[in-house]
């Protein structure tokens, strides 16, 4: 299973990477503007400090919502750094640009799924990844580990290459339940993967074993 950080802070990048588990990145536009970066120029240049942080994939969302405008807008994201994956919304337009860009060799994460048949499309039009939300799904009392069991079998049936990027991930269990179900990636935030070192069991031990040590030394 891959681990991606869900953020735009340089600092718990760096820190996730520190780690040596971090296989890339997903941004979007919320999280560009929680850390203050506005303006294109300044969001472009934050990819690419992104992108000279870690060494995997960086995801970097479009603005258009036509297909033109996604065309443009993904090509120049895609020039900018070889790790940079394009981020489509799933819309009609998104549907077609992203078949545009997997034909050109051009990665894409197709962002904002919230149903099996979502996840179908996106398959279909040869998505890199696409991303389940399954926080904001359990926000409105559905059961988004639900949704990645139905995509996960989807693909399965077909053999999609397609990975399930499962994405608003909100704690540590969300990260354990999509290991068990299969999700190929899972982005959450650093508190998330910092979740899965804890154990009182560790802690207990190790003061144990130094105060052992330190008794016979
Ligand atoms: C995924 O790519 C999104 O950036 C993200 O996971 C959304 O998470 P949220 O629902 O916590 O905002």
């Amino acid at each position: 299973m891959k681990f991606f950080i869900d953020t735009a802070n340089l600092d718990q990048i760096r820190e996730a990477q520190a780690l040596g588990i971090l296989d890339g990145v997903t941004t979007n536009p919320s999280l560009m503007a929680k850390e203050g970066i506005t303006g294109q120029k300044n969001i472009l240049k934050h990819y690419v400090d992104i992108c000279n942080i870690v060494e995997g994939d960086v995801s970097a969302e479009v603005i258009s919502t036509d297909f033109e405008g996604m065309i443009k807008e993904g090509e120049a994201l895609a020039a900018l750094h070889p790790q940079i994956v394009v981020k489509i919304p799933m819309i009609k337009d998104g549907v077609k640009a992203c078949k545009y860009f997997s034909e050109k060799g051009i990665k894409t994460n197709v962002t904002l799924i919230f149903s099996a048949g979502q996840a179908l499309l996106a398959a279909k039009a040869g998505a890199t990844y696409m991303s389940p939300f399954i926080g904001r799904l359990d926000d409105i009392s559905t059961d988004g580990l639900n949704l990645i069991s139905e995509i996960r079998l989807i693909y399965d049936n077909y053999g999609f290459d397609t990975q399930i990027l499962a994405a608003s991930v909100r704690h540590t269990m969300h990260i354990m339940d999509c290991a068990k179900i299969g999700a190929d990636v899972m982005t959450g935030p650093l508190s998330a993967i910092e979740g899965l070192l804890k154990h009182p069991l560790t802690d207990i031990g190790l003061a144990k074993f130094l105060a052992d040590y330190n008794e016979g030394n």
